[in-house]
């Protein structure tokens, strides 16, 4: 008696036909499949909208502060810490290419070159040179630079001290150095264009 009665709820709760196959179940599994492929097409749609411009369109391989005479460890420092956002140089990964993730790094990216462009040193006036490399060694002392959520994932990039001062030092004694060029030419006006790209 008891045995027969455990047997038949087993039955039951494995499919009886009385039941239906799981019908509840195919239907979740279909919504669920229906609402991925409804998420993974909005996310290709907004991967293709960039609100800042193409900003990969750059040449993927600029000289970084072109015209001085940079030593090779500071360009290798800036190259490896600041080039990402401060140039068109951009290693661009492949969560990069992803809505909304792209939108956060195009934004920064787009902000970063607005401000400094390492790539495009050679079209600064030496006024705006020299304001720009005050501004380094300032970010560079504070630690404000790299800013802290690009460290999140790429720690590497953090500045040691020894770097913090290398940048430092050559900003400062760089910046000098265009001082005392304007101050040698003061009668020269400013002509190749002193707004900043
Ligand atoms: C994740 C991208 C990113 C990286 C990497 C990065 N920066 Fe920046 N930087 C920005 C953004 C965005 C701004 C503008 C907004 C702000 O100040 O936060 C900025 C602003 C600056 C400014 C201010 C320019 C001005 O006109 O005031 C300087 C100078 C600067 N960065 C230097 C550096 C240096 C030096 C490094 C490398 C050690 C570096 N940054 C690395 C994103 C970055």
């Amino acid at each position: 008696m008891k045995s027969a009665r455990l047997e038949r709820v087993v039955t039951r709760g494995s499919g009886c036909p009385r039941y239906g196959s799981f019908p509840d179940l195919g239907g979740y599994a279909g919504r669920i499949a229906i609402a991925l492929g409804v998420l993974t097409a909005a996310i290709m749609v907004m991967s293709t909208i960039h609100p800042w411009g193409d900003l990969r369109a750059a040449a993927p391989s600029t000289v970084l502060l072109d015209g001085t005479a940079i030593p090779p460890n500071v360009r290798q420092v800036l190259e490896a810490k600041c080039a990402d956002c401060h140039s068109e140089n951009t290693h661009w990964p492949a969560y990069s290419r992803v809505a909304p993730a792209s939108w956060l790094i195009e934004r920064d990216v787009h902000d970063a070159r607005s401000h400094l462009n390492l790539s495009q040193w050679q079209h600064y006036s030496a006024e705006d040179q020299a304001t720009l490399l005050n501004r380094i060694a300032a970010e560079v002392r504070s630690g404000q630079m790299p800013v802290k959520r690009y460290l999140v994932l790429h720690p590497q990039a953090r500045l040691s001290a020894g770097e913090q001062q290398l940048i430092y030092d050559w900003a400062k004694a760089e910046r000098k150095q265009i001082r005392k060029q304007l101050a040698a030419q003061p009668a020269t006006p400013a002509t190749n264009g002193s707004t900043t790209p």
